[in-house]
């Protein structure tokens, strides 16, 4: 991960928020720790009109103590002397014009970070304009989902484009961040003995898992307007598809890499009309048990309606209309308060043609290559081997190619990664226009086909692994999840 060597002001919208306090300022932090923040480098937490640097400074640190209860008071006092505060509406110039003072004498990398609502992202851009804030060392980072369909994605990229050109508007992912992903390329394009085998001709059919234990955890006000399929499934889960299935790009530059994944997600299948009860599953939880914890359902959950509709769970069949992927299904699944917290992207191969051994087990032999995000990083490959003894017996065998295993060194968080590339204008894990919007354009029938269908999503007990149906979706075409086929 490279160092923030240049100054830079890290303008931060929405400090107080959720993301913030417990993604971005904990992965600042970490940088600021281990010593890969410029030492000028400024962060302005701005957050609504009312708050103060000391209180915001009080919540911020019970926040990363969260993490780490042992804070350092050197280095907290180090970190807390970067950050600046400004109390301002998002939507009035007045708090612009302060901070326009405030880095009225600064010249460097000017980064602002939209934590926020994407419903807001215009309003910001044009106060920014307006009180001449966007100068040509600037980029603003811009936090999924952005729109909630097809047509808001359009027009909030259309607004933002006035103030700012591509080369400065990076669309953040941070599942693009996460170690094991960039380990997904390195292997997939270091390594000629994957590469040879990476189509249909040897793939049987890749799933793609996440899913988390917890619920909504206080963010209903986001969630209801969301669900999982404009939450996970539109980018996250996506974006892992493309890196599994795009080809190999022409080198690491931004724009090659970026010109890859469109290919595939301009190659996806559509998934329309009736094709939608035969391949997407949506569910919403029940009351459960979840880590050991009676836990409340979706419906139960503080600022959710009685009659919500909204989906806590996703999963659909993906085909990709290509050569190296026709016939090979991309299962994709997410979901809350599901069985186990866990994000894998498993590559299932063919089973070889003929076997001439006697097999141990009756359950699938195949090689499987197994990439795993969460919750620790790592891959793992499934391969047989001979028993010992006089017969000729194999069995499975699993080959760790575990990261922690092999590496003392922190497993850096996803945002750690993102945000220094930002702030150091390396575009090259950031969405471009047109890649969110033909993942919009994809995914914007099914949920069309929701809104105007009276069909409501399958209930599931929290602590499961979601709806009935979601594993008939893999039975249909005789096939397992990961947690049933191990
Ligand atoms: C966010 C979603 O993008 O990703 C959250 O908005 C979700 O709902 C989170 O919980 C999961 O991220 P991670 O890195 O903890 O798996």
């Amino acid at each position: 991960m490279p160092d923030v060597t240049e100054p830079f002001d890290l303008i931060l919208f929405g400090a107080a928020g959720d993301l913030a306090l417990r993604k971005l300022m904990p992965s600042l932090y970490n940088l600021h720790t281990d010593g890969r923040l410029n030492e000028t480098g400024k962060i302005w937490a701005l957050t609504r009109p009312g708050n103060n640097l000391e209180a915001y400074l009080e919540t911020l640190k019970q926040s990363i103590q969260l993490n780490e209860p042992e804070l350092d008071p050197v280095e907290w006092k180090g970190f807390a002397d970067r950050i600046h505060h400004l109390g301002l509406d998002l939507d009035k110039p007045a708090g612009y014009n302060k901070l326009k003072k405030k880095l009225s004498d600064r010249t460097c990398h000017r980064i602002y970070y939209c934590a926020v609502h994407s419903r807001l992202y215009p309003s910001i851009g044009e106060q920014l304009a307006e009180c001449s804030l966007i100068t040509p060392d600037s980029a603003i980072v811009l936090e999924k989902p952005i729109g909630s369909d097809l047509q808001t994605a359009h027009e909030i990229n259309q607004r933002i484009a006035e103030y700012f050109s591509e080369e400065q508007i990076y669309r953040i992912d941070h599942y693009l961040g996460k170690e094991t992903v960039q380990n997904l390329l390195a292997l997939r394009f270091a390594n000629s003995i994957f590469e040879h085998q990476w189509n249909q001709r040897y793939i049987d059919h890749i799933q793609i898992t996440i899913s988390e234990t917890v619920g909504v955890e206080g963010r209903a006000s986001f969630y209801e307007g969301t669900g999982a399929l404009r939450d996970m499934l539109q980018n996250h889960l996506l974006q892992l598809l493309c890196m599994t299935a795009m080809e190999p790009p022409a080198s690491m530059d931004a724009q090659a890499v970026r010109d890859e994944k469109v290919k595939v997600l301009k190659a996806l299948k559509p998934i329309k009309g009736a094709d939608i009860l035969d391949k997407v599953v949506r569910g919403q939880y029940e009351e459960g048990i979840s880590n050991g914890n009676h836990v409340p359902r979706y419906k139960g959950e503080p600022g959710v309606s009685n009659d919500s509709n909204t989906e806590t769970f996703v999963a659909l069949k993906a085909e990709i209309d290509n050569w190296r992927w026709t016939g090979v299904p991309f299962y994709l699944r997410t979901g809350k308060r599901l069985a186990k917290r866990t994000c894998e992207i498993v590559v299932q191969f063919k089973e070889v043609p003929h076997s001439i051994f006697e097999l141990l087990h009756k359950k699938t032999m195949a090689n499987k290559l197994v990439f795993r995000l969460q919750p620790d990083e790592g891959i793992r490959l499934q391969l047989c081997e001979k028993r010992v003894g006089n017969h000729m017996q194999v069995r499975p065998m699993t080959l760790s190619l575990n990261q922690n295993e092999n590496d003392s060194k922190r497993v850096p968080d996803a945002y750690e990664r993102l945000l220094a590339d930002a702030i150091n204008f390396n575009p090259t894990l950031f969405l471009r226009q047109d890649e969110l919007m033909t993942a919009w354009r994809w995914a914007d029938p099914i949920l069309q086909y929701w809104e105007s269908s009276d069909q409501r999503p399958d209930a599931y007990n929290a602590g499961t692994w979601g709806p009935a149906a979601a594993t008939l979706l893999l039975a249909k075409d005789g096939r397992l999840w990961e947690e049933n086929s191990a």
